[in-house]
């Protein structure tokens, strides 16, 4: 794997690269971002990943000061899966960067407590986009709404890109795996799988699907301990808030903290 410490060093070597499947990532990388990586070898093209801890997309600057960091460890996973490139660069790359705002889907689900966080994903990849130049981009779905606004902002600047998003990867528990998971205490680590519960339960009971459902659900989860930002059931692609279950499919989605962990999962629900 080949690795580029700066924007600089990446340049210098770009006429060599071509049809670039690209997998951006935070680090502190796990199963999850290594199925992107294997999802990307299905393409056939040179893979490049990214690691840089974004801080345009922090709200609260201890979670970004908190964000875990293991480098070593990230380049000696992304080596032993098949990994091409690595591009690790540092905070200069924000210096005079385009800011992108986001649509007015940033606002929904997890834009209502995290303000901007949008505006600072699509800055970052924007500048990704145009320093990789990728044919292809990997996103799990476990970050739905991401995904959705970056499809959106690629369309929208009509850039020939395709951006796929991957199924979100588990542990046994349920628990999407996350960076985050890594901050969470033993006990909170043993609560953190009611989150897919509920959302498993929820799909059982698709049929009955209404906001009192999702009010009860959040109820039993505050009981538990977690602090529920939201559980919505929305249009899989205007995120607005919708029941009709039997009309199209429908997301649902939950954001809720553990101490101070932040986590967030989606279930989709077929339509009846
Ligand atoms: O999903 C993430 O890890 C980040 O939002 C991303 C896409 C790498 C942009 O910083």
């Amino acid at each position: 794997m080949k690795i580029y410490k700066s924007i600089e060093e990446f340049n210098s070597y770009k006429d060599n690269l071509h049809d670039l499947t690209f997998v951006p990532t935070m680090g502190n990388l796990h199963k999850g971002h290594i199925s992107l990586i294997n999802f990307a070898k299905k393409f056939k093209t040179g893979i490049i990943a990214t690691i840089f801890v974004n801080k345009l997309q922090f709200n609260d600057k201890s979670d970004y000061q908190n964000y875990p960091k293991t480098l070593d460890e990230d380049i000696d996973l992304l080596e032993k899966h098949g990994c091409d490139h690595l591009l690790i660069p540092d905070d200069s790359i924000l210096d005079n960067i385009d800011q992108i705002s986001a649509s007015s889907k940033a606002t929904k689900l997890c834009g209502m407590s995290r303000p901007g966080h949008f505006d600072g994903v699509l800055t970052i990849l924007n500048k990704f986009f145009e320093i990789i130049e990728p044919q292809s981009v990997i996103f799990g779905k476990k970050d739905y709404q991401q995904l959705i606004l970056v499809k959106e902002f690629v369309e929208k600047k009509d850039l020939n890109i395709s951006i796929i998003g991957c199924d979100t990867v588990r542990e046994r528990s349920g628990l999407a795996l996350s960076s985050r998971n890594n901050l969470l205490s033993r006990e909170e680590k043993l609560l953190a799988p009611l989150i897919n519960k509920t959302l498993e339960q929820l799909k059982n009971k698709k049929n009955k699907l209404n906001k009192s459902l999702l009010i009860k659900k959040a109820k039993y989860l505050s009981s538990k301990g977690f602090i529920v930002d939201y559980i919505e059931a929305c249009d899989t692609e205007s995120l607005e808030e919708t029941f009709e279950i039997d009309k199209k499919d429908i997301l649902i989605a939950i954001a809720a903290k553990l101490g101070n962990v932040r986590l967030i999962d989606n279930i989709l629900l077929q339509k009846l």
